[in-house]
């Protein structure tokens, strides 16, 4: 994954590295299931013309579009060229759109018909004679969930997961990857009937954005920081992501999944892996990846006690951002009006291993909050006796790093300074570095690094089957206490609030407290 080349002091402002480019990767088809979706016209065709933008697509490139409904190619091309021209995250290049659109074909099928399936190979051998794709294809299942197995197995049962020594084939799997260990286990013994684990590439977005892969940079680039990180200098560890949007028109899906199921297993369990991992033994995939499975496992398993103890659910009702009035989630459309779906989650997990047992880590996510923000704040132990006391200086802060993932991306370390003046008197300051200020802004849509990362066969990216189980048997515990003992306070947070009290009370109870994020 990491080539590992020398770095040079950069100063704000050099900007050095935002323009190095990579190289292209080889020749290749992507198809797509599910081409019709959101995903498709807000992330996946936004991230391919910033890869072609930036010459990472080979020149013997094609994208086959699967769906359902009736259109041909010229109208799939215009319909596309239209869409990227809405939700591209960049300038315009009309020849660049031009050429993406001239590789773009339409196929039309029933997902669960294998005729669909031997037409799409007919489409294919005449897509790598017309580019040069040499046979390489990697699927991206944006479907729904329920798709996944039998769309693996068609295209298994059609020849076109097979690889030889000169071509290869992949699939790439959206999340939700199964709602439960069960689910996720079945699915991935489904899937590993057709497929070697080396051409599955389970997604999650989280890992294609730059600070969540800087973590990993930072922490073993870096000499000063890997010798405190541990339970013997860390006091605890705080995971926020924030979101102020609601369910939009996503209510069907959200209303059946709930924000634990939709963000934790996958988006804060990769956050946490990566904080708290060791250090692999390379940069290559396994060995990363055994490490981030090692700590899913170290996660201690919730009793039913703990259930009741360690975790908080919310549901926003109505509430207020500003002057608009902000709607009750069961008045969204295509939820239930007497959902009992959390909209909130606040957890306090703890890890059974040397470097980490005894640290808490509390995480909390939502829709609808008061403000977007994802952070990662690491809060160290406080000095061990207070030197300042015959001063005015009555309490310390803790130092705290903080890993802002999103919407601004830097780090910051807080720690204590003199205020200058007569008297002592200590003060909160701030050490930070922002991406903006060093490497310019460059708005991806974070699925560019993933499908790069697919094309040229590394999966350090994505997760594993055994990853995906680890998580999912730390969250089933939950998720079966919480069906047996239905909410009976919802909705109980206002929509643009920081969420219900109890997600306070959980630190609080522990002498501790959130950080307020964006500040
Ligand atoms: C998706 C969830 O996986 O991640 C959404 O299904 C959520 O509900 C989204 O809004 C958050 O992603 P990001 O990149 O905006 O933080």
């Amino acid at each position: 994954m990491y080539n590992g080349k020398e770095t040079a002091v950069i100063a704000p402002g050099d900007r050095k590295t935002s323009g190095e480019r990579g190289r292209p990767a080889g020749p290749c088809v992507m198809v797509i299931f599910g081409i019709g979706g959101d995903l498709t016209k807000r992330k996946l065709f936004p991230a391919l013309y910033n890869l072609a933008k930036d010459d990472l697509l080979p020149k013997e490139f094609a994208i086959v579009g699967v769906g359902r409904g009736e259109s041909s190619t010229p109208e799939f091309q215009k319909k596309i060229a239209q869409e990227i021209r809405e939700f591209a995250t960049s300038d315009i290049e009309p020849a660049v759109i031009d050429w993406m659109t001239e590789r773009l074909y339409y196929h039309v099928g029933n997902f669960q018909d294998p005729a669909a399936y031997k037409s799409l190979a007919g489409l294919l051998a005449n897509v790598d004679k017309d580019h040069s794709t040499g046979g390489n294809y990697f699927y991206y299942l944006a479907t729904a969930p329920e798709f996944f197995g039998e769309i693996t197995r068609q295209l298994g049962a059609a020849g076109l997961t097979q690889q030889t020594e000169n071509r290869w084939r992949r699939v790439i799997y959206e999340k939700p990857f199964g709602d439960g260990l069960s689910s996720a286990h079945a699915l991935n013994c489904e899937i590993e009937e057709v497929l070697q684990e080396n051409q599955i590439y389970r997604i999650d977005h989280y890992l294609g954005k730059e600070t969540v892969q800087n973590i990993l940079a930072f922490r073993f680039g870096n000499g000063i920081f890997e010798p405190v990180w541990n339970r013997r200098y860390i006091d605890h560890v705080q995971i926020t992501v924030a979101e102020t949007m609601g369910v939009e028109n996503r209510g069907g899906y959200y209303d059946h999944s709930g924000a634990l199921r939709d963000m934790v297993p996958n988006h804060i369990f990769q956050l946490i892996s990566l904080v708290t991992m060791e250090p692999p033994v390379s940069f290559d995939a396994d060995a990363v990846r055994d490490e981030q499975t090692k700590v899913l496992r170290a996660m201690q398993p919730l009793s039913e006690q703990d259930v009741l103890m360690r975790t908080v659910r919310g549901q926003y009702g109505e509430g207020t951002d500003g002057n608009a009035r902000l709607p009750a989630y069961r008045s969204e459309p295509r939820v239930s009006p007497v959902s009992s779906t959390e909209t909130f989650v606040a957890l306090k997990l703890l890890m059974d291993n040397w470097r980490w047992a005894g640290v808490p880590l509390y995480l909390r996510t939502g829709k609808r909050l008061k403000i977007r923000s994802s952070e990662i704040v690491i809060q160290f132990k406080s000095v061990p006796f207070m030197l300042f006391r015959k001063t005015s200086v009555e309490r310390l802060a803790p130092n705290q790093f903080i890993v802002h993932i999103q919407p601004q991306e830097g780090i910051s370390l807080q720690f204590g300074a003199k205020i200058p003046g007569p008297i002592v008197k200590l003060g909160t300051v701030n050490m930070d570095f922002r991406y903006a200020d060093y490497f310019g802004s460059k708005p991806s849509t974070g699925y560019e690094r993933l499908l790069y990362e697919c094309m040229i066969g590394d999966a350090t990216l994505f997760q594993r089957a055994d990853m995906v189980e680890a998580s999912w048997s730390v969250v089933q515990p939950i998720l079966d206490v919480w069906q047996a003992l239905p909410p009976r306070n919802f909705p109980n947070y206002p929509a643009g609030s920081w969420g219900p009290w109890e997600a306070n009370d959980l630190l609080e109870r522990d002498g501790r407290q959130w950080r307020e994020p964006g500040q």
